[in-house]
């Protein structure tokens, strides 16, 4: 049977007036820039909701040296360097061959600079992408990225020179290695964020006993996967509470490789929950994923995903203060 005949009008959402076919989204770093992924035998894009491209940058970056990329015992550290093309040749080269009419194409945008955000961003303005993510939470670059996604203000200042230079939806990608989650979400939305993408990865090491030296080239990686997923959980709790009276809407991700975890995410707030590092497991799992939201539906009886979207029942002895 073509498992994609058997299409859940009940997974569809609405995300800063975007259609999502499912709550899934591909994220940024896990699918390179959509094409290759989508030659995975049985993969179909109608899986997922939205695709997020790599992370892009003004010039092309050739990325950092190896090792770049490391299993732990329940996940995986990389240590990239955000290697890319740079954004004309996405652009240029790129979007053209992504097919936009069975899934939403998000761009990631990184930037060592304010004015380079800015810059690349407009470039994807002038562009058929659908939306813009803002990567101010990479850990794997020397300038930029999270030294600007740990700080409220820069934080503030990256989105609001990203918002001058497009109306397309702008989400922003909010670091997990900071002190106040909730707070950078609340000046982030001031500054101009439309949404956000919850949590990016958290910074992690390994290392080779035998030459007594890190394993990652970069010395320190992102650490993603299963481990990463009860801080991510509460990240999105956290940032949901800033998020949830302006209805702001939240990509949570962060350790997802089953229906069960997608659901968690949504329960604690997320409209539309991201599948990463679950992909290097087993490439076709946003079907297996889908599945299981839908059998989650009917068992509990909601009519959408949209019903999920931050129904906890809080313990009484559950502090729901954020500050
Ligand atoms: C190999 C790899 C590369 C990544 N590259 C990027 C990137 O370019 N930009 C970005 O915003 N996040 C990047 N990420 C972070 C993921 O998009 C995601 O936020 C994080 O891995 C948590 O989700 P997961 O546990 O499902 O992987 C990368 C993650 C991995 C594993």
């Amino acid at each position: 049977m073509d498992a994609h005949k058997s299409e859940d009008a009940r997974l569809a959402l609405q995300f800063c007036g975007m259609r999502f076919a499912t709550p899934l989204v591909l994220l940024s770093g896990c699918v390179g820039f959509g094409e290759e992924y989508t030659r995975v035998a049985g993969f179909s894009n109608r899986d997922a909701g939205a695709v997020c491209l790599k992370g892009t940058t003004l010039d092309p970056r050739l990325g950092n040296g190896p090792h770049r990329v490391y299993e732990t015992s329940a996940g995986m550290l990389n240590a990239i360097g955000l290697q890319n093309p740079g954004a004309r040749a996405v652009v240029g080269e790129i979007l053209s061959k992504l097919d936009f009419s069975e899934t939403r194409f998000i761009a990631n945008v990184s930037g060592s600079t304010i004015e380079e955000y800015e810059e690349v961003t407009r470039i994807f303005d002038d562009s058929p992408i659908d939306a813009i993510e803002i990567n101010i939470s990479c850990p794997n670059v020397k300038e930029g990225g999270v030294a600007f996604g740990n700080s409220p203000e820069m934080s503030a200042r990256v989105v609001a020179a990203c918002r001058r230079a497009t109306r397309k939806p702008l989400i922003t990608k909010l670091s997990p290695n900071q002190t106040d989650i909730a707070d950078n979400a609340r000046r982030c939305i001031e500054a101009g964020s439309d949404a956000f993408a919850v949590i990016n990865t958290l910074m992690g090491m390994a290392i080779d006993i035998e030459q007594r030296r890190p394993i990652i080239g970069n010395n320190q990686g992102g650490l993603s996967g299963p481990a990463i997923k009860p801080i991510a959980l509460l990240k999105v709790f956290q940032v949901h509470q800033v998020c949830r009276p302006l209805g702001i809407p939240i990509i949570g991700q962060g350790g997802v490789v089953n229906a069960a975890d997608a659901i968690e995410f949504m329960l604690a707030g997320a409209t539309a929950v991201g599948v990463g590092t679950g992909l290097f497991y087993e490439p076709l799992l946003c079907a297996e994923i889908n599945r299981g939201i839908s059998d989650y539906l009917t068992r509990h009886q909601f009519s959408s995903v949209g019903d999920l979207v931050g129904n906890l029942q809080l313990n009484s002895a559950t502090t729901t203060k954020t500050t």
